[in-house]
């Protein structure tokens, strides 16, 4: 058993396990105990615990040049920009440290945008259910009254509107001549896994485009091939944002994040209107090199996208019958199992079970293993997760009885 450090401020609600070794996407812990990694450090570890490549790049890496300052030239960053604005289709990248970073970066590029345009007061049309990060302006723009909580104010600036939802959309954006952006996620990770209608994106697309409003993505969830594709609105033929908002599996676990902007919002920002120190290092931009070669050189959307039929069809098998089960939703490797009643603790049974999942919004689990699994791998993960689910509801029912 770990102790509990009191040094630490208790911003998390942490499980009582710490893991010393990992390799693919199994952990070991302080014990000797095995672990399934099927939440890849929240979408983090996509080319699981310690992949050769990332190793090797970062120790390479480490052994030249590890930082130099955003004030010089930096090959490696230039070179990650090229690798991402060709694979993305978009035209420039900044390099933060972070998901909120990133989102930072796309609201200071909207309100710039609207104040190049002559509006005072831009707002930046957000949705309900959404993520963003826990920094002032992107806890704001989250749609979760328990990020705010505590908070207020909030920054000025947002709206709010029902996901998935374009009627809603239209009217705030006919209610709002200030609108300058709409900001959101391809499919709400955290926000319990929910996949909008197939046209929607295409939808709000057309609507920016047509009200010259930006499109930004924030993809720091979806991206780099954790949907099957190298980015999620690739699913949706025709879509490009103007902004595009990338982090966790970026690095594999090496702290990186990106802001990418195509069309109206190049140019915005200028020489002092924005920066990060550590942002885009060349030891971060190694690792995220490395991690854009192994997924070309291992095929491995192809591999996510069969896969993930098969393992969405035996969830389908095992538990779509059930009283109890909601709806079961996959989009590539981001998987949701919504049920009936709140089952946080579920997360703590599977960790007995030894495999590593996650409870969102209440009442769904979301797994997000890494994308190189095998067959196998893949099998045990729904063999543990349905036969948890399973108990689960069968212990619920016994309680309602009772
Ligand atoms: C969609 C989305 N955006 C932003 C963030 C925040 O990223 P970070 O924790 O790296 O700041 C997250 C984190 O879960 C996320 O899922």
């Amino acid at each position: 058993m770990t102790q509990s450090y009191t040094a630490v401020m208790p911003t998390y609600g942490r499980l009582d396990v710490a893991f010393t070794e990992g390799n693919g996407v199994w952990l070991t812990d302080t014990e000797g105990k095995q672990y399934l990694d099927a939440i890849s450090g929240i979408a983090v570890c996509n080319l699981g615990h310690v992949h050769p490549a990332v190793t090797k790049a970062i120790s390479e890496q480490a052994g030249k040049l590890i930082h130099t300052s955003n004030i010089y030239q930096i090959p490696l960053q230039n070179q990650l920009a090229e690798q991402l604005t060709e694979l993305s289709d978009m035209e420039q990248a900044f390099f933060c440290n972070s998901g909120a970073e990133a989102n930072e970066a796309a609201i200071k590029i909207a309100r710039k945008y609207g104040h190049s345009k002559g509006i005072d007061k831009p707002v930046i049309i957000v949705m309900d259910g959404s993520f963003h990060g826990r920094t002032m302006a992107t806890l704001t723009a989250t749609g979760n009254p328990k990020v705010h909580a505590g908070f207020e104010p909030l920054v000025s600036g947002f709206v709010r509107v029902p996901y998935n939802d374009l009627d809603a959309l239209r009217m705030a954006i006919g209610h709002w001549p200030e609108a300058v952006a709409v900001m959101l996620e391809p499919v709400q990770g955290e926000g319990g896994v929910k996949i909008p209608d197939a046209d929607y994106l295409a939808a709000v697309r057309n609507l920016c485009t047509q009200r010259k409003l930006l499109m930004m993505l924030d993809e720091v969830q979806t991206g780099i091939g954790r949907t099957g594709k190298w980015f999620a609105f690739q699913h949706c033929e025709g879509v490009v944002p103007d902004v595009m908002m990338l982090a966790k599996g970026l690095g594999n676990g090496v702290p990186i994040g990106a802001c990418l902007v195509s069309g109206p919002a190049v140019g915005v920002l200028q020489a002092g209107n924005h920066g990060s120190t550590f942002g885009g290092n060349p030891l971060c931009c190694s690792a995220a090199l490395a991690v854009l070669d192994t997924i070309k050189k291992d095929k491995l959307l192809d591999h996510v996208t069969t896969l993930s039929s098969q393992m969405s069809d035996a969830f389908k098998l095992a538990l779509s019958n059930q009283p109890g089960v909601k709806s079961i939703r996959a989009m590539g490797f981001m998987f949701g199992i919504e049920l009936m009643m709140p089952c946080a603790e579920l997360v703590q049974k599977a960790l007995e079970k030894g495999i590593l999942i996650n409870v969102t919004a209440d009442k769904v689990v979301r797994l997000l293993p890494p994308l190189v699994i095998n067959t196998d791998e893949a099998n045990q993960i729904v063999n543990l997760v349905s036969e948890l689910v399973l108990d689960f509801l069968a212990s619920q029912a016994v309680e309602s009885v009772a």
